[in-house]
Parts: structure tokens; sequence; C-alpha cells
């Protein structure tokens, strides 16, 4: 479902080059979720960026649902992107202007598939969103607008979902509500879950765990 094979990522600075991927090697199953671990500015954003496809690696390989990203053209990466595969941001990347409703329903309208349907009223109602969907998203308060986040990568039904830190602004009960809704979206349709996140507790309900640290990824308990 998603594989990466020995991805090496480097930032450079003026003289400095700092490598914050060095070799690092994950494969996803369908349904299989896998929380990413580590310290802050670890690199685990870059590596969820360059697993998504909207950041290149410096060298290494990136295959999705079977096939290598570097073989598809910009517009098949933005067909795939769009089909297949979900989002959530550490910073919301919410469209202003547009509703709750029209966020959520965005990638879903892009895809022809219909407004309505069983599976986005639950996120909705799971999420407590009912109550907010005319709103237009920027005068929501940022745990609110976290919710509309993660209902948009969940509403057209993505095959690989990533999440980079989706509960961060939370309170526990919701982060905990959110962690449910996302490993029963994996049960349900064999969409696998790659999650970053610092919080143990939130790592506790996927699948398994990875570590992050001195640009390698180390297999957790
Ligand atoms: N576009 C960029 N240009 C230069 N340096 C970058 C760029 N993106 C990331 N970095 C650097 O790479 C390192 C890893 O950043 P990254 O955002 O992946 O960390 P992170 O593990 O997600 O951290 P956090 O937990 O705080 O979100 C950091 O030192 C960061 O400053
Ligand atoms: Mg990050």
């Amino acid at each position: 479902m998603l594989e990466l094979k020995s991805i090496c990522k480097s930032f450079h600075d003026g003289e400095s080059e700092l490598q914050v991927l060095r070799g690092v090697d994950l494969s996803l199953v369908a349904g299989e979720s896998l929380a990413l671990l580590g310290a802050s500015g670890n690199g685990k954003s870059t590596l969820l960026q360059i697993a998504a496809g909207l950041e290149s690696p410096d060298s290494g390989e990136v295959i999705i649902l079977g096939r290598t990203l570097a073989s598809h053209s910009e517009r098949e990466l933005a067909m795939l992107r769009r089909r297949h595969l979900g989002f959530v941001f550490q910073q919301f990347n919410l469209l202003p202007g547009l509703s709750v409703r029209a966020n959520l329903l965005f990638q879903r309208r892009l895809n022809q598939q219909t407004d309505d349907d069983a599976w986005t009223d639950e996120i909705t109602r799971v999420l407590g969103l009912a109550p907010l969907m005319e709103r237009p998203v920027e005068v929501l308060s940022s745990g609110q607008q976290q919710r509309v986040a993660i209902a948009r990568a969940l509403a057209h039904r993505p095959r690989v979902l990533f999440a980079d830190e989706p509960t961060g602004n939370l309170h526990d009960t919701l982060s905990r509500q959110v962690m449910a809704l996302m490993v029963k979206l994996v049960a349900e349709s064999e969409c696998s879950l790659l999650l970053v996140t610092h919080n143990t507790e939130m790592a506790t309900f996927t699948d398994r765990r990875m570590l992050l640290e001195e640009g390698h990824l180390h297999e957790m308990a």
C-alpha cells in the first residue's frame, strides 16, 4: 500500500547542511496504521510530506498503491492525491472563505462523489461539526478547525491517510474520539494510516509504532 525505500533528505542553509533523513525504510500494508514518534525537529513532518508525494526525497523511492511516485507525471500525482490520499496537516490548510460544509465536501466534489453519504454524516456527528456546518472556517477556534481538517481528510474515503499531529489542539476526550474514528476508518475501508504524533497515548491506538531518531526509523514495541 505504502512503501518507502532508503529515503534520504537534507536541507541546506548557507554553508551548513542538515541531514534530516538518512536512509529511511517503511512499509505499510492495506488497513494497517502506524504512528511515527520522535522529538521536535527530528524530521517527522518531512518524512510524511515525502511519503505523501508533497515533497521529493534527495534519493530513495516512494511506492503508493503498487506504483513508484517517480513514474507519475504531475497530473497523475495530482489525481492520485485527490482520489486516494487524505491529509491532515500540522497547520490545518483549510480553504478560507468557504464554510465547514464546503471544506468537508471539497474533495468529494472534485472526485464527483455525491454530497449525501452515510460516511460524511458519521464523520460530522462524531467530530461534533453538525452545528458548525454553515460557518466560514476562518471564524472557528483552532480546536474546531482541527476537527474540520480531520473530517475533510476522511470525507472522500482515502486509501492512505496521512495525519500530522491531528489531535494536537484537542482536549484528551476529543483526542481519543478522533483517534478512534481514524482507526475505525482504517478497519472499515482497508485504508492505511500514517500518523505523526508526540503523544505516546495517541500512538497506542495504532497497530504499530516507529521512532524517528537521528535520521533513522526504529520499530518500537
Ligand atoms: N523547507 C525547509 N528548509 C530548511 N529546513 C527545513 C525545511 N523543512 C524542514 N526543515 C528542517 O528540518 C528539520 C526537521 O523538520 P520537521 O518539520 O520535519 O520536524 P518535525 O519532526 O516534524 O518537528 P515538530 O515535531 O516540531 O513538528 C528541522 O530542523 C527543520 O528546521
Ligand atoms: Mg512536524
